[in-house]
């Protein structure tokens, strides 16, 4: 090994030889040097200004005290704060006063749709029409009631759910009981199918009127116009939960319907199902601005 001099760069050799080639002593340019020694200094910066050494059970805390387990905690703090007066105002107010208020409708209906579409959506729909069985919540025909409050009872307690308080319903199996033949169902479909708007055999007519007026009116009210409250739908609309053809008809007379809506209280907040009575109210009824 024989350090020379080269004379064109004006530099020493490392040396090394390697078949005539040799290697010249380059120096490591300052910027790299001077960059490295900044990156110790910074580094001695902050250890003295913030939490970086540990101890055996702690750990030196820095002039500056920083910590960011408190800046999480503060964060947490602050948007439960947020929360807590958000929920205070779902029951600062009786419900059918929320359900009249463009300011409450304007802060909760978006974060209500999600709750719906999250929850109920898969039965009733995520545009609140329903399906078969499932019945449509945004129309005007009504099993309970839609005041805000009595939305909010079904939504907590359910139908037929099993629940305490829960709403029960029930539609009688009048053919599966034996508490009427099928030729008087049949007249009964006529007269459903009258009072619902739709062709139907006129001859059947009369018994129908006089059948239903013995077995249907107590639940579905007179001339099945509703407003009993009681579950029972109306039949003079053209909204249905199993249909209004002469078959589907025959099928609720004769086998009787149950439906079941599950109970909240134990899945939801009482926050959360608050907003989706709201929320059922609001996308069901048309708001004076
Ligand atoms: C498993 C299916 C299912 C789910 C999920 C469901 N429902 Fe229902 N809901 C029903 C059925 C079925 C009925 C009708 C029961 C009947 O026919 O008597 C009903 C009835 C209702 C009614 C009464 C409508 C009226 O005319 O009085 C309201 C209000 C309602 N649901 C709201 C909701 C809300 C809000 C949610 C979400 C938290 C929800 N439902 C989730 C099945 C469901
Ligand atoms: C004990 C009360 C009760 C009596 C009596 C009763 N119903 Fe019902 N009816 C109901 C209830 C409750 C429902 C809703 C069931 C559900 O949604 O699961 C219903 C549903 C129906 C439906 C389905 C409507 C739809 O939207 O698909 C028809 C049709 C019907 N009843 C016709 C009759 C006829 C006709 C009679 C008389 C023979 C009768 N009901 C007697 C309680 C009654």
């Amino acid at each position: 090994m024989q350090i020379e001099h080269d004379k064109v760069s004006g530099q020493d050799t490392t040396g090394h030889e390697w078949d005539g080639i040799k290697e010249l002593n380059t120096p490591i340019p300052r910027v790299v040097t001077w960059s490295y020694q900044l990156t110790i200094l910074f580094s001695i910066c902050y250890w003295v200004l913030y939490p970086a050494w540990p101890y055996v059970t702690d750990f030196t805390r820095g002039l500056t005290g920083y910590s960011s387990r408190e800046e999480v905690i503060d964060i947490l703090q602050s948007s439960s704060n947020e929360r807590e007066v958000s929920i205070a105002t779902l029951f600062s107010l009786p419900i059918d006063e929320l359900a009249e208020n463009t300011a409450i409708r304007k802060q909760y209906e978006t974060s209500a749709s999600v709750l719906f579409a999250d929850n109920c959506g898969a039965c009733h729909g995520a545009d609140l029409e329903g399906q078969t069985k499932f019945p449509n919540l945004k129309d005007e025909a009504w099993l309970w009631s839609d005041l805000p409050e009595e939305i909010e009872a079904t939504i907590l307690y359910g139908i037929n759910s099993g629940h305490d308080e829960e709403r029960y319903a029930e539609m009688t199996a009048f053919g599966r009981d034996e508490i009427l033949t099928k030729e008087e169902i049949s007249e009964l479909v006529a007269y459903v199918q009258s009072i619902s708007g739709q062709p139907h055999d006129e001859a059947l007519l009369a018994s129908g009127t006089e059948l239903f007026e013995e077995n249907c009116s107590g639940c579905h009210g007179d001339g099945g116009e509703g407003g009993l409250e009681s579950g029972a739908p109306i039949l003079t609309d053209n909204f249905w939960i199993y249909g209004g053809d002469a078959q589907t008809l025959s099928d609720t007379i004769w086998h009787g319907r149950k439906g079941v809506m599950p109970s909240w209280e134990n899945r939801l907040s009482k926050a959360d199902i608050r907003k989706l009575a709201l929320y059922v109210y609001w996308q069901s009824h048309e708001l004076e601005e």
